[in-house]
């Protein structure tokens, strides 16, 4: 008996779904049917090379209408007049990437009784190392994600919330690593030397929490700073300088974005 097919579509042809295709492609098990929409026509065409099983519809409808599993990958800001133009089959998977549009929001434009989950993909999907959230737990979303990484499946909307308000450190980390690049710079490092030795030194430490989950993360602050010496001197002053603050209000004003919507 032949096996069934099953496509994945994709509203949208930007960053997070070259980054999911290219993760999809790169695995080593079959490539599933893959039909990408056909706005940003360079990205597109790049992803139908990347392998046979990836094709580029001639239109939206299309692809909504080729897809088992269908993702919507728009910017928020487009998502109203893309998302209604659309006409969904009941009980059709969709799975929502745009992060600050709720369910009951995505519910009104889609207008028909589809299986509705969200998902946060990160970039590196790509290399198959990404962690994506997932709400409402969907087996075959997570079976999907967890072969471009790890799949996190939330059982309330809050956890998928707060988390994917953590997921937009992604910005900052690049910004704070930047930040003190540059100060190395202006104390006359070559740029170069002092990325090299940060981004060695992040890898480091990012990768002590993550082999050490059971060890909380105040007691390796404590056991990387030495009492009275520099490390603690460091978190002290950057604390003490408003920087904890900062970093916590930021995080309520995401989660406030992505609650709001
Ligand atoms: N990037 C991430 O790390 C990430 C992670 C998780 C979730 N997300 C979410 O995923 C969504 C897409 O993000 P992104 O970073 O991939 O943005 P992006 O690179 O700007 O991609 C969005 C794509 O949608 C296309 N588009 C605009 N109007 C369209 C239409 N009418 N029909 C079909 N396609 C249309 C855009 O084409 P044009 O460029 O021609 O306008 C663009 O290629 C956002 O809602 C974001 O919140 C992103």
């Amino acid at each position: 008996m032949a096996v069934p097919k099953f496509r994945l579509g994709f509203i949208g042809t930007g960053t997070i779904t070259e980054a999911i295709v290219t993760g999809l492609v790169s695995r080593e098990m079959p490539v599933p049917e893959i039909v990408v929409s056909p706005r940003s026509a360079k990205t597109a065409e790049r992803l139908a090379l990347l392998s046979e099983q990836v094709t580029v519809a001639v239109d939206n409808q299309h692809v909504v209408d080729a897809a088992d599993m269908l993702f919507l990958a728009v910017r928020p800001n487009v998502a109203e007049e893309v998302v209604r133009a659309l006409q969904f089959r009941p009980g059709q998977k969709v799975v929502s990437l745009i992060a600050t549009v709720d369910h009951a929001i995505l519910r009104s434009m889609i207008g028909a009784p589809v299986n509705l989950v969200r998902a946060v993909p990160l970039p590196f999907v790509a290399t198959l190392t990404g962690v994506t959230t997932v709400f409402p737990p969907d087996v075959a979303v997570e079976a999907l994600f967890s072969t471009l990484g790890t799949a996190v499946a939330c059982k309330t909307i809050k956890e998928f919330e707060v988390l994917a308000a953590a997921s937009a450190l992604m910005g900052s980390y690049f910004g704070i690593m930047d930040h003190v690049v540059g100060w190395m710079q202006s104390k006359g490092m070559l740029q170069e030397t002092a990325r090299a030795y940060l981004t060695q030194h992040f890898v480091s430490l990012s990768t002590v929490a993550f082999r050490n989950p059971s060890i909380s993360l105040e007691h390796l602050r404590h056991e990387y700073s030495t009492k009275g010496g520099l490390n603690e001197s460091m978190f002290a002053e950057f604390n003490k300088g408003g920087g904890l603050d900062a970093l916590a209000l930021a995080l309520e004003v995401v989660l406030a974005r992505i609650q709001a919507s």
